[in-house]
């Protein structure tokens, strides 16, 4: 089994490079951000209750988002292994995933991928992005410049945390997507 989280701030390319890789090597995406998304738009309780803070690009607490992936997780797939685009994004989200998985799946996470991106360039992808994704989040700069200061004030940890396992693997995130992908697949060959 292949576990991977797929890394780097909003805005870097997780949603998209993870299209390649599961279609490359049959791994189930799960966004905790698209089920978010998809929640809100059902308009569900646990809709109303992420858009509170989606839409100020807050985090939504751990738990409502770590009891959100379980039960995803837990959905029969023939999938090889997962991709956690989105997540983990706080050092508790990033502890709690390592006892769900062998829990879950009874195998560990297999390497953290992180995509780099300058800010600046984030700013830019995410305006230009908000012009057709209907996202509330990416339609205005104050909201942007939120979600990348909460990147770094409690996501950036998480990279910490996979570099003491050895388990973190750096990509340049700005260039061909495609070119990017290659380089994604060729850091899953090295661990499958
Ligand atoms: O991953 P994505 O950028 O789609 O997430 C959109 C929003 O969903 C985030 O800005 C945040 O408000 C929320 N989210 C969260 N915790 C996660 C993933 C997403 O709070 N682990
Ligand atoms: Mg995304």
């Amino acid at each position: 089994m292949i576990n991977i989280v797929l890394f780097g701030p909003p805005g870097s390319g997780k949603g998209t490079q993870a299209q390649f890789l599961i279609e490359k090597f049959n791994l189930k995406q799960i966004s905790t951000g698209d089920l978010f998304r998809f929640n809100m738009k059902n308009d569900t309780a646990l809709g109303q209750l992420a858009k509170s803070y989606i839409d100020k690009g807050e985090l939504v607490p751990d738990q409502v988002t770590i009891d959100m992936l379980i039960d995803e997780l837990k959905k029969p797939t023939d999938a090889q292994g997962f991709i956690f685009d989105g997540f983990p994004r706080t050092a508790a989200q990033t502890e709690a995933l390592e006892k769900i998985v062998i829990d879950v799946l009874q195998a560990p996470i297999s390497v953290c991928l992180s995509l780099i991106v300058e800010d600046k360039i984030l700013v830019e992808r995410l305006l230009k992005r908000g012009e057709t994704s209907g996202r509330t989040d990416d339609s205005n700069e104050e909201i942007i410049s939120n979600r990348i200061k909460e990147y770094y004030s409690k996501t950036a940890e998480v990279a910490e945390l996979y570099k003491k396992q050895g388990k973190y693997v750096e990509i340049n995130g700005v260039g061909e997507i495609e070119e990017i992908s290659q380089k994604l697949f060729a850091e899953v060959e090295k661990i499958k």
